[in-house]
């Protein structure tokens, strides 16, 4: 089969096509045979040797976790032969989706719902269940709650507003200005133009902040909270100085990480199939042009998810 490696963390360079064997699956494992593949800011991290790099243990690594396809093989009860499923494989493990074919575990997959692409499928795993546990499980967005979302244009932030508009809550979204019209129709009530305003003069009394960005921008955001509110930062880390300004101010704070889950995956199906969320695909590649896709998630200017094609 097809598959992208790399024999050593380093440049976009180092992304290079291979022949490999067709994975074996284990007990309660499906074969996936890939139509879609989405690619993550980790991604980038892990093949410069950051991010997830710490927990591989084989080489050549198969970066990617993302994927879409149809199970032509399986050893479990939930999903049969001609299955069309979709997940994020084994985060934060070796995923191993930049391939023609994918093990992976049932317990992480769903079911696609049949009136999304495989393309929209595929996007709507890692960063769409990093959202959804951020909303729903690390924070829980209720009705009225007012929510500020970093880089509402961003692959984790489209999903984040439209979830956070279905469960009630008044969402304010930042991003530039050439976005502010995708932002206002994923449903955020307000934007903010990052480049031209600081966001702290915009907006305030906030019960929850999704911050996307660096720790500077959590820091900045402990004076938009409200007093018992929430801070998660997803991108960066909170030390402890950041940790004692918050609860200087009674604000918590806290770095979430994604994990696998078919239960979430789930309900992402769920939503999709409803209309209640959607996927933006912002560029398609084909699996040979891999380092295309990288350059281009690297510009950090991606609206929604970047796509590839085995
Ligand atoms: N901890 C976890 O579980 C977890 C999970 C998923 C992602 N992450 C991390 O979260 C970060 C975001 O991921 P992503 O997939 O959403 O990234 P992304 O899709 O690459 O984000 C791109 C978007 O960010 C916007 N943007 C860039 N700088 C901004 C700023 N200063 N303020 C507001 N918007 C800004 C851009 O909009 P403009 O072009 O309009 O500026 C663009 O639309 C990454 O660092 C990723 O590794 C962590």
């Amino acid at each position: 089969m097809k598959a992208i490696i790399i024999n050593e963390f380093g440049p976009i360079q180092n992304l290079q096509l291979a022949d490999l064997p067709i994975p074996t699956i284990n007990d309660n494992e499906v074969l996936i045979k890939v139509s879609a593949i989405s690619v993550n800011p980790v991604d980038l991290k892990t093949r410069e040797g950051k991010g997830t790099a710490g927990n591989i243990k084989e080489w050549p690594v198969i970066l990617g976790w993302d994927v879409s396809g149809e199970v032509v093989e399986s050893s479990s009860s939930q999903f049969k032969k001609g299955d069309e499923v979709f997940g994020m494989v084994n985060f934060p493990g070796h995923g191993k989706a930049y391939a023609d074919y994918v093990a992976a575990k049932a317990d992480h997959l769903a079911l696609k719902p049949a009136n999304i692409s495989h393309d929209e499928a595929a996007a709507a795993c890692l960063a769409a269940l990093t959202a959804w546990q951020n909303v729903t499980e690390h924070y829980k967005v209720k009705e009225g709650d007012k929510v500020l979302i970093h880089a509402g244009s961003g692959g984790v932030g489209h999903y984040a507003i439209q979830m956070a508009k279905y469960l009630g809550a008044y969402v304010v979204a930042t991003s530039s200005a050439e976005n502010k019209r995708f932002v206002i129709g994923l449903g955020a009530d307000e934007h903010i133009d990052y480049k031209a305003v600081l966001f702290e003069d915009e907006v305030s009394d906030v019960d929850f902040v999704l911050n996307t960005q660096s720790a500077e921008i959590a820091e900045r955001s402990l004076t938009v909270v409200k007093q018992g509110g929430t801070i998660i930062s997803i991108a960066s880390a909170v030390n402890d100085e950041l940790k004692e300004k918050a609860k200087a101010k009674g604000i918590k704070i806290s770095q979430t990480m994604v994990k696998s889950s078919g239960k979430d995956m789930k309900q992402l199906a769920d939503l999709l199939d409803k209309g209640i969320i959607r996927s933006q695909v912002a560029e398609l590649f084909a699996l040979e042009d891999m380092q295309k896709a990288h350059a281009s998630l690297a510009t950090g200017r991606t609206v929604g998810k970047i796509v590839v094609k085995p």
